[in-house]
């Protein structure tokens, strides 16, 4: 995961277009690990989203100044505040939807509504 996020960062910083992954078709069996294994951090979607947002900023300092809400507190300080509880729930939300899109009908087409939503909110800003 750290080196995802590297890679991306760099990707970032150098300006280059990043490469559109290739879809890959999960299995049957794939698909069961990765719910089985997401139910572990999302029983607990607030609790979880939270330590896993804390610990991404905490890794890599200089994204929480693009968080307009959180650029000006020092990050102990957003530990437990309700602002940042609940944007590390929108986050867990939306990888929910993604995965119990998993091995559905029209799956590929929700995780791709998904998707699209999501590089919408992060798209470069001005
Ligand atoms: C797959 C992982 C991620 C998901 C699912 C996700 C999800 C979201 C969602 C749903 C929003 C909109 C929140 C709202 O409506 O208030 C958002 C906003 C945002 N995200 Fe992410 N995010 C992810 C990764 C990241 C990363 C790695 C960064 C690193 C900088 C980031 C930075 C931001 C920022 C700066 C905003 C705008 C917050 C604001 O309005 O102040 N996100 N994200």
């Amino acid at each position: 995961m750290g080196n995802v996020v590297t890679n991306v960062q760099e990707i970032i910083a150098s300006n280059k277009e990043p490469p559109t992954p290739e879809l890959k078709q999960l299995t049957e069996r794939q698909i069961e690990i990765i719910k089985n294994t997401w139910a572990v951090p999302y029983s607990k979607p607030l609790d979880s989203g939270e330590i896993i947002l804390y610990t991404y900023l905490e890794r890599f300092p200089m994204n929480q100044q693009k968080f307009a809400a959180f650029r000006n507190t020092p990050i102990i300080m957003l530990k437990g505040t309700p602002g940042f509880r609940s944007h590390a729930h929108k986050i867990m939300k939306n990888f929910a939807t993604a995965i119990d899109a998993l091995g559905t009908e029209n799956g590929l087409q929700v995780i791709l509504g998904v998707v699209t939503e999501i590089g919408k909110y992060h798209r470069r800003r001005e």
